[in-house]
């Protein structure tokens, strides 16, 4: 049970990021002070407090301890200082003497200090006071998640192929580069659903375009990926190149839908292709003719997309580049001392995604001229939600995936995310960890890291016990930068352990589809915390490197190099299970409380929980080709039923306590 009071603070912007209409509270809850001027929130935490929510940010699962801003932020260095990531999602749950969660629906930046001033202060400000606060009230945890949940609506639902494995790479220059993957994937009997079209696809990294020369006969090309089993999935940027013999750059500049200056010239940036003007997703008509454009692929028979560069990411403008030309020329001759020399390379880096870009652009809101900086937050979103609107009119009989690099809260709705540009850092595979369940509070449940890491070069190592947690990523994508070194499972020296994970992740597809399915009709989490489920485990309540799946499994990855194993904390007797390959796994049964576990790479390791079971099937070499008829369970329980949730069904499966199932 939960209960949700809304309280407004000056005219806020209307977001769409709640789906619920709430009755306006006059008054907020007692313990939570408000400035003056409704700019500032604070509220004294207990000594043992812990603070979750927050999506795409850095740090742990409990985020006591830091300042974040929710911003949206091309950035891709994802260091434990960084106050933010593409993403921004404010909402948090506060777990202590009082349990509440706060959701600060603003669009431009706001900052929640948690801890990072005061030890034991919570401050969130919002820059200013136009902001709508919701604070959820109930029982337990799970409460809180439901509750906030339901405010914000029903998470979207990717395809079950789009729980296939995923390979990308920007820098598959032309179709031949293609195939080649896909068939290096295919000859070594590796399963792969999906490989990525990066900006090389199009013509002169423009939109909605396909490079003639790289990508001849796209559709013959879509088709015949198809008759492989292998969907192709395009990337589409926001910004928009300006050329006058490319038709979606004559029609929105004729039309008005882009993006203004002050004085409502288009507003120009450079990105990718050099200049571009940017549509103006808030602007109703303009998210129209922009969703529509899609359908240029979708005719190509193709099925899956990725909204890039849409916080948006903006590379320099004429304006910053000659103010910082200029400032540069000054230096020319001197000797540079140290502050020279550092206002020198300052000047130069902050050309990109400058304060002074976003706040020269200008939307047009129903007929009102509003400045980007008011709701910076909503541009990836509202690109987002063109996409999805439009898919409806254009492909109404098909479920297409779509995920997004910018969002706030509410975009959920449409689409997935994933977690932007990481790094091939060890440090990134426990990011990955932590970030599932906050993810899944904020509603964003199709969503994953690129495994092995964007940036930087992955090892075999690296990218083996990178995959053992990427098994459980429900966007399960393998993708990396230009330049990086080629990690492509099939490259690696022991290409036949990695193919051998990947069947472990065919074998439990139809397991974590269902959990995913549970999640979204449950308004529920798929990834908990152990804090969640273990209340009154102080050793559960302060774990930050394993996590719950649905509610059967509890996962427990190696993240460092050159481990033996790792410790592992048990809150109850489990079995525990090694799988080697779909087929070959041993199981063990063991104690509540910490073990030490040794292993290997060649292993993906979970722990069932007692009373469970889970269910897995033979893999195949793609999801076309599960058999759910192979369905069999490994059980800690006497046996048991199990409702598996299908992309058609839904199917209650007896199975007994050896595993085998039965009508
Ligand atoms: C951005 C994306 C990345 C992509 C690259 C080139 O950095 O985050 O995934 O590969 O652009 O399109």
């Amino acid at each position: 049970m939960y209960n949700i009071k809304k309280y407004i603070c000056g005219s806020p912007f209307e977001t769409n990021a709640v789906a619920e209409n709430i009755a306006v509270s006059d008054k907020l809850p007692c313990y939570i002070n408000i400035s003056e001027n409704d700019r500032v929130i604070t509220y004294a935490m207990g000594k043992e407090d812990k603070v979750y929510g927050l999506g795409e940010a850095v740090r742990g699962i409990n985020k006591r301890g830091w300042i974040y801003e929710t911003y949206c932020s091309d950035d891709p260095m994802h260091t434990e200082t960084k106050r933010s990531l593409y993403g921004a999602h404010p909402f948090i749950i506060v777990d202590g003497e009082k349990l509440f969660g706060l959701f600060v629906d603003y669009p431009d930046k706001v900052t929640f200090d948690i801890g990072y001033s005061d030890i034991d202060t919570l401050t969130v400000t919002v820059k200013s006071a136009d902001c709508c606060l919701y604070i959820i009230e109930g029982e337990a945890l799970t409460d809180i998640v439901k509750g906030f949940r339901r405010l914000i609506g029903k998470s979207y639902v990717a395809p079950y192929w789009a729980f296939g494995f995923q390979q990308s790479r920007w820098s598959y220059y032309t179709s031949k580069d293609v195939q080649s993957v896909i068939d290096g994937y295919r000859t070594n009997g590796m399963p792969i659903d999906a490989v990525y079209l990066d900006i090389d696809y199009m013509d002169g990294f423009r939109d909605f375009t396909v490079s003639d020369e790289r990508f001849p006969n796209f559709k013959e090309f879509v088709r015949s990926a198809k008759s492989q089993h292998i969907h192709l999935v395009p990337i589409i940027d926001a910004g928009v190149k300006c050329d006058d013999s490319y038709s979606v750059y004559t029609e929105g500049r004729d039309n008005g839908y882009f993006c203004k200056d002050k004085d409502g010239n288009d507003f120009i940036a450079a990105v990718w292709p050099g200049k571009v003007c940017f549509p103006d997703f808030l602007n109703a008509e303009a998210a129209r003719w922009f969703g529509m454009k899609y359908k240029t692929l979708t005719d190509m028979g193709i099925d899956g997309f990725w909204n890039d560069m849409n916080e948006p990411a903006i590379f320099y403008s004429e304006r910053q580049l000659d103010k910082a030309i200029g400032k540069i020329a000054a230096y020319r001759g001197k000797n540079l001392g140290v502050y020279d020399y550092f206002g020198l390379k300052d000047t130069v880096l902050g050309l990109s995604n400058s304060a002074g870009d976003y706040s020269s652009m200008y939307h047009n809101v129903n007929g009102e001229i509003v400045c980007h900086d008011r709701v910076h937050n909503l541009y990836g979103f509202n690109m987002t939600k063109a996409a999805a609107d439009a898919f409806v009119e254009i492909a109404p009989d098909r479920n297409i995936l779509l995920f997004s690099r910018a969002s706030y809260i509410g975009m959920h709705r449409y689409s997935g995310i994933w977690t932007g540009d990481n790094q091939s850092w060890w440090s990134h595979i426990k990011l990955n960890l932590q970030m599932l369940p906050s993810l899944n509070m904020c509603g964003f449940l199709y969503t994953g890291a690129d495994l092995s890491g964007f940036g930087d070069n992955a090892t075999e190592e690296l990218a083996l016990r990178w995959l053992a947690l990427g098994i459980f990523n429900p966007l399960m994508r393998n993708h990396s930068a230009l330049g990086t070194k080629d990690q492509e499972y099939f490259r690696y020296k022991n290409k036949d352990i990695f193919g051998n994970l990947l069947k472990v992740r065919y074998a439990l597809i139809p397991f974590l589809y269902s959990e995913y399915r549970r999640a979204i009709e449950d308004d529920d989490l798929m990834f908990r915390p152990l804090a969640f489920v273990y209340r009154g485990d102080k050793l559960a309540e302060a774990c930050e490197d394993q996590l719950i799946v649905g509610d059967s499994v509890m996962i427990a990855p190696v993240y460092e190099p050159n481990a033996l194993g790792r410790y592992v904390y048990l809150p109850e007797n489990m079995m525990m299970v090694r799988f080697k390959s779909d087929r070959e796994y041993e199981c063990e049964s063991m104690a509540k409380g910490h073990h030490f576990v040794e292993i290997p790479t060649c292993e993906a390791v979970i722990f069932i929980r007692e009373g469970k079971a889970l269910p897995i099937v033979k893999a195949a070499a793609n999801t076309d080709e599960i058999d759910l008829n192979t369905i069999s369970f490994i059980t800690n329980n006497d046996g048991g039923e199990y409702v598996l949730i299908t992309e058609a069904d839904k199917r209650t499966i007896k199975y007994r306590s050896t595993g085998e199932v039965y009508v």
